[in-house]
């Protein structure tokens, strides 16, 4: 069986880590970031691609993505919603409206415009959508409001579009060969974690939680979520939505 994932983020972290194990599973695999990964394999494309920005994330997937890519001949399909941003800290009074929407845009409306497209242009295969999602989805975190939110609004997404699979007729039949997963990876070594820790209690007052969690040695190295989120998407026998924190795949 043929198989295709589109990854986002995959110049740094978890993104990162995906590649190199869905290419040994035998995935082709597009993946796209502003920088290119390092990564040379027959099955890989690279896209640079700034994904807060709308129009060229619409036209690349609308235009250049659908002419390369013949998705009726793949057997399955797999979309890892994965690349994200933090936005400013601080409180809410010292936040941008014009930087919450640029975050909003890469952490939450383009990750919703993909699961659109792919429920749209997958009708025959098996798709697998998993939506990297945070425990701060959930528990609101003081000076976090652009990360926790967006992630929130992402969260609440992935469970509309598994009503919507049900109860809209275009996806008649859709739902037995569909699964979207939140998928939350834990605290993990990356970037992100290292920008946490760049902040004062000024801007983000439990700074110090994320430095012990650095400095006790508890950060998960990028591979051991990337192993679970390949494995979710070679599944066959997902709900047509879950929510799944690491080490519970
Ligand atoms: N690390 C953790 O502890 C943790 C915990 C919970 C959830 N997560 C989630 O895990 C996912 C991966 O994060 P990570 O920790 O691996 O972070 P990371 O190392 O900072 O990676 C973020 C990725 O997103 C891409 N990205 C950022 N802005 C972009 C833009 N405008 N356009 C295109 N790509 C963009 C980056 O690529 P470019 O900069 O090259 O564009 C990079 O490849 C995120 O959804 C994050 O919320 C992480």
């Amino acid at each position: 069986m043929k198989k295709i994932c589109v990854v986002t983020g995959t110049s740094s972290g978890i993104g990162a880590a995906l590649v190199p194990t869905l290419l040994e599973q035998g995935w082709e695999v597009f993946g796209i970031a502003r920088r290119e990964a390092d990564v040379q394999h027959e099955a890989y494309t690279g896209v640079s691609l700034d994904l807060a920005d709308l129009e060229a994330v619409q036209t690349y997937f609308d235009g250049g993505f659908l002419r390369e890519v013949n998705l009726a001949g793949y057997g399955r399909i797999g979309m890892v919603n994965n690349a994200a941003a933090l936005g400013t800290l601080g409180p809410q009074d010292t936040l941008s409206p014009g930087e919450m929407a640029r975050v909003f845009n890469l952490n939450t409306i383009i990750p919703i415009w993909l699961m659109g497209f792919f429920l749209k242009h997958s009708q025959q295969c098996s798709l697998v959508i998993v939506n990297v999602s945070s425990g701060l989805a959930t528990v609101p975190r003081a000076g976090l409001t652009t990360y926790c939110a967006s992630k929130s609004a992402l969260r609440i997404a992935g469970l509309v579009a598994a009503e919507d699979v049900e109860n809209f007729e275009g996806y008649a039949g859709r739902a037995g060969n569909t699964a979207i997963v939140s998928y939350s990876p834990g605290t993990v070594a990356t970037a992100m974690q290292e920008n946490m820790r760049g902040n004062s209690t000024g801007t983000l007052p439990s700074v110090q939680r994320f430095v012990d969690l650095y400095e006790q040695n508890k950060l998960k190295p990028a591979e051991h979520p990337s192993r679970e989120i390949a494995a979710l998407l070679s599944r066959s026998d997902l709900p047509l939505h879950s929510e799944i924190t690491f080490g519970y795949a």
